[in-house]
């Protein structure tokens, strides 16, 4: 197959461009509007990356109101074969503490406010309606690659997690965090839904690290407030910066061809079109 192309969503220290070769930004529009920030597009180990700032970068857009579709999408147009995207999230169960890292492998979707899919059946849509499977919504092959670099780096990692994904922006109430917790939910987060819905609409090969910031409101003691997420949540920019660089320096020696028509094939039998 040819090249690959990552597209890396994230926060605190990926909105620093100097972590690419030849950075370039660019403001893209997209049929679904304006994703949330310019691209930025460069290299890491000779690996064409395009870097967006989910929330803008000066985290402006909170997680009801980012345009997901818009950020795919321009993802996608780039030319983009995977999205690789941290988040800050909380953890739900006692062996997940904070300054702990989760290959989410699953996520229990809690969101009500939120566009799911591209194909809306308005006139930018493409044609036909898609019910794409949802069984494993993170890539296996990604997420290897990103378990073995945290293994390589030695630090505190999970392999698994289901995330639970709520609206926001407003945080959890202790009945709901135990409801959570009672479903062997792992980790709770804002944003990994529509994100991995539509990114597998879009035959993108999708993973995310799960930057464990606080432990939500279960348990006794320290409770989630944002300035703890913010803190916590830059104290992870260099070790997040060295696992992307290494993860794509392994990703780029990956034949990546059954993957991707994998993924083809999954579309095409996802998408019903219209009989004439
Ligand atoms: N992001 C980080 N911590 C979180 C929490 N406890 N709930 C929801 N989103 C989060």
């Amino acid at each position: 197959m040819g090249k690959i192309k990552i597209g890396i969503i994230g926060g605190t220290g990926l909105d620093e461009p100097n972590i690419l070769k030849n950075p370039v930004a660019k403001e893209v529009h997209t049929r679904y509007g304006a994703p949330s920030d310019r691209l930025i597009a460069g290299q890491i180990h000779g690996v064409d990356v395009v870097l967006l700032a989910r929330h803008g970068r000066n985290h402006t857009i909170h997680p009801s109101q980012v345009n997901y579709r818009a950020n795919l999408w321009a993802l996608k147009e780039e030319g983009c074969t995977h999205v690789v995207v941290t988040n800050a999230v909380g953890s739900l169960q006692e062996h997940i503490a904070p300054g702990d890292i989760v290959i989410m492998d699953q996520f229990v979707d809690r969101t009500t406010k939120r566009e799911q899919t591209f194909y809306d059946g308005t006139v930018k849509s493409p044609p036909g309606i898609c019910h794409i499977p949802m069984a494993y919504p993170f890539d296996q092959e990604t997420r290897q690659i990103l378990i073995g670099v945290a293994d390589e780096l030695k630090v505190k990692y999970h392999p698994t997690g289901t995330i639970t994904v709520i609206e926001g922006p407003r945080y959890s109430t202790k009945a709901e965090s135990l409801l959570f917790r009672s479903w062997n939910c792992d980790i709770i987060g804002m944003t990994s839904v529509p994100e991995v819905v539509l990114a597998n609409e879009l035959g993108l090969a999708y993973a995310a690290i799960g930057l464990v910031t606080d432990t939500d409101c279960w348990k006794d003691g320290e409770h989630v407030t944002a300035d703890l997420v913010v803190q916590r949540f830059k104290e992870f920019a260099t070790l997040v910066v060295e696992i992307l660089s290494r993860s794509i320096e392994k990703m780029k020696d990956y034949d990546w061809g059954p993957m991707i028509a994998r993924r083809e094939k999954m579309l095409v039998d996802a998408i019903m079109v219209p009989k004439e």
